[in-house]
């Protein structure tokens, strides 16, 4: 093929796609060089426009370490990530929605008793977080593993603090009783801007948005038989909730604090001192064969 034109070279490059061994590279290679090549006519770049496209790719690549991933970044904050979500999780009646994962999970979170306070001291307005986890026959889901992480009253994750907090804390892996209750001590986490810092940060700010999530408490929950759940629960109130840089919020997330005496929660739980009390109750999904 020679003589590439504007109206020609979209054919001559999904021609040239047509010995793809793998069915699926050759769809997903076409349904790229389609939307690529209907965006670039529609957008008109000059070459300058082009050269600074792909600067912006390379210092998002060039962002990215073992501990930040700038382009899942770039992808959560334009709406990507959510879509994704959406594609893969459609609900099944009952299940507790789902939303991303964000950067800030840590694999093999420290494993606490239901009960523990995993705010390692830090200040801040004392939690009381309690909920239960149900199979998706509605029975619950006993022993199953409930990871969960949120940032501190000043919107800092433990990760983001290096050396200013010595240990993992605002996160845990509980496991639920044989009621399929879970429960914890913390401290209200805030809202907090993404990390923006980098070419995401400069993008937001030529688009003129702000980088704020609406204060969360994540969780990771697993049970036999189940679809992995990776959700937050969102704080009822909060000024960011409309709008979520990076599209999480569903209403079915969010839930009032609620203020809890001494005593003993709904939950049947100890309350030593007056605090803000969090509760949720999740549901599971049936595990899925994944099929392509
Ligand atoms: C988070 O909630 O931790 C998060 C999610 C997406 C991007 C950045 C942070
Ligand atoms: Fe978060």
């Amino acid at each position: 093929m020679r003589n590439a034109s504007e109206d020609t070279i979209t054919d001559a490059v999904l021609a040239r796609l047509a010995d793809a061994p793998s069915p699926r590279v050759r769809a997903v290679s076409e349904a790229l060089v389609r939307h690529l090549h209907a965006f670039l006519r529609e957008v008109r770049p000059t070459q300058a426009e082009w050269a600074e496209g792909i600067a912006f790719l390379t210092r998002t690549g060039q962002t990215c370490t073992d501990t930040r991933q700038e382009f899942i970044l770039l992808s959560d904050t334009l709406g990507a990530s959510m879509l994704v979500d959406a594609i893969n999780h459609p609900l099944p009646g009952g299940a507790t929605e789902t939303t991303v994962l964000g950067p800030f999970y840590v694999e093999g979170p420290p494993e606490h008793a239901l009960g523990d306070d995993i705010s390692g001291g830090r200040p801040g307005e004392p939690l009381i977080v309690e909920g239960t986890v149900r199979r998706p026959d509605g029975t619950p889901a006993v022993g199953a593993w409930v990871d969960t992480w949120h940032s501190d009253a000043e919107g800092f994750y433990d990760v983001q603090l290096g050396d200013e907090v010595p240990e993992l804390n605002l996160r845990a892996r509980f496991r639920t009783d044989e009621q399929g209750r879970f429960w914890f001590r913390s401290i209200v986490p805030a809202f907090y801007p993404i990390p923006h810092d980098g070419p995401v940060g400069a993008m937001l700010e030529a688009q003129g948005r702000h980088p704020y999530r609406p204060a969360h408490v994540h969780f990771m929950i697993g049970a036999a038989g189940c679809e992995t759940l990776v959700t937050h629960v969102f704080l009822a109130g909060d000024p960011y909730l409309e709008s979520d840089v990076v599209f999480g919020v569903k209403d079915g997330l969010v839930r009032a604090l609620e203020r809890q005496e001494r005593g003993t929660t709904p939950g049947g739980h100890p309350a030593d001192i007056p605090c803000a009390l969090l509760r949720y109750d999740f549901a599971l999904a049936p595990e899925r064969e994944t099929t392509r």
